[in-house]
C-alpha cells in the first residue's frame, strides 16, 4: 500500500513492563528471549516528525539540539530498514522531542522508536498495519514494539527465526483495570549500562539465566489472567515479582549490573510501608534508578505525596494508562 507522502508526524508514549523483558534470542533482529507484558502510559510522550529530503545524509534533532553521532547513526540504521521496505533512497530529517528525561531508564527508546516507526514509514509512503508496525518498531528497541498499542500490551517472544511472530498485541484496554501510575524520578542523568550490553552480559554470565527464561511463560499467563479479571492485588504482586526477579538476575551478572541508587531503595521501602498501612501500591524498576509505582486510582494522590517526601526523590510524574502510537497533524 502506498500513498505519495514525504512528511509525517507521530506521537507515542512510554510503556512500563509489568512482566519484564531482559535478554535477546537474536541480537541482529532484536528478538526477545522472553515475552513481556506492559502498560502504555498517557504521559511520557515522544513527538517525532520525519521529512524526506534530497540531501546526502540523515539529520536528527533530539530535544531541540542536533543528536550525538551515535544516536544519529542508530536512527539512520533504523531508517535504512524503512527505506528498504518502501523501495526508496531519500534521506530524512528527523525532529524528535521527549517531554521527560531521555535515556534514564524511562523507556525513551520505547516511545521514541514507536513514534519514529510510524512517522518514518508514513513519510516513506507506507501504511503499515499495527502488527507490521510493531515488528518494525522492535528493530529499533525491543520495548518499542509494545508502545505501538495502548492499554495492557503483550509482546510475544515468538519462535520463528525471522522474527515475524515477535510482535506485540493488545491484551486489554485501559478501562479493564484503571491504574494511577507514579514515576519517582531519583536521578536525571543518562544510565550507566545500556540495556543491550546488559542483556548480553546477563545471558553470558548470570547463573540464573536459564531459570529466568524458563519461568517467563507462567508469569505472562498469570498476568494476562489477572489483568483480564481486573484483580489489582494479583497484578501488583506479579509485577513486583517479575521486577525483583529481573534485578536479581542483573545482580547475579558478572560484573554485577546495579541500576538502583539510595533513593530507589528508599522508595521501595516507602511503598512497602504504604501497603502495610492499607494503600494499594506496588513498585517496578527498569534499566535505571527511577521507581514506577502502580496504584489504585483512589490511592494515587496519597501515594504520590508520600513518594515526594522520600529523601532523594526529585519529582514525581503522575500519569495513567493511555493510547498507542498515532499520526497527528503537523503544526
Ligand atoms: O527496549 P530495551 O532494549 O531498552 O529493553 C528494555 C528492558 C527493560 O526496560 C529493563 C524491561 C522491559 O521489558 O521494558
Amino acid at each position: 500500500m502506498r500513498t505519495p507522502r514525504t512528511t509525517a508526524t507521530a506521537v507515542a508514549h512510554a510503556n512500563i513492563a509489568l512482566v519484564k523483558y531482559w535478554g535477546k534470542r537474536d541480537a541482529a533482529l532484536n528478538l526477545p528471549a522472553t515475552g513481556s507484558l506492559s502498560i502504555t502510559l498517557a504521559g511520557l510522550t515522544t513527538r517525532t516528525t520525519v521529512r524526506l529530503h534530497d540531501g546526502p545524509e540523515d539529520r536528527v534533532q533530539l530535544d531541540g539540539v542536533p543528536a550525538a553521532e551515535p544516536v544519529r547513526q542508530r536512527i539512520s540504521r533504523f531508517l535504512d530498514l524503512v527505506r528498504a521496505e518502501a523501495g526508496i533512497t531519500a534521506r530524512a530529517e528527523v525532529v524528535t522531542a521527549n517531554d521527560f528525561p531521555t535515556g534514564a531508564g524511562l523507556a525513551s527508546s520505547a516511545s521514541g522508536f514507536a513514534a519514529l516507526a510510524l512517522a518514518s514509514s508514513r513519510a516513506a509512503g507506507l501504511a503499515l498495519p499495527p502488527p507490521a508496525l510493531s515488528a518494525l518498531a522492535r528493530r529499533g528497541s525491543g520495548s518499542a514494539a509494545r508502545s505501538v498499542f495502548g492499554g495492557f500490551v503483550e509482546m510475544h517472544r515468538g519462535e520463528r527465526p525471522d522474527g515475524a511472530d515477535a510482535i506485540a498485541e493488545p491484551v486489554a484496554p485501559p478501562e479493564a483495570l484503571p491504574l494511577a501510575v507514579l514515576v519517582a524520578i531519583t536521578a536525571e542523568g543518562p544510565k550507566g549500562t545500556s540495556s543491550t550490553a546488559g542483556m548480553e552480559r546477563s545471558a553470558a554470565t548470570a547463573p540464573y539465566w536459564d531459570a529466568w527464561v524458563a519461568s517467563a511463560p507462567a508469569d505472562l499467563a498469570a498476568m494476562r489472567a489477572a489483568v483480564r479479571a481486573g484483580d489489582l492485588a494479583r497484578v501488583g504482586e506479579l509485577t513486583e515479582h517479575s521486577c525483583f526477579k529481573m534485578h536479581g538476575l542483573m545482580l547475579a551478572t558478572r560484573p554485577a549490573i546495579l541500576y538502583w541508587n539510595e533513593a530507589t531503595v528508599a522508595v521501595i521501602h516507602r511503598v512497602r510501608a504504604l501497603r502495610a498501612a492499607g494503600r494499594a501500591a506496588w513498585v517496578t524498576m527498569d534499566a535505571g534508578p527511577q521507581v514506577k509505582v502502580i496504584a489504585a486510582p483512589v490511592d494515587g494522590e496519597a501515594v504520590a505525596a508520600a513518594l515526594e517526601a522520600v529523601p532523594g526523590v526529585r519529582r514525581v510524574i503522575r500519569t495513567a494508562l493511555g493510547p498507542g502510537a498515532r499520526l497527528v497533524e503537523e503544526p
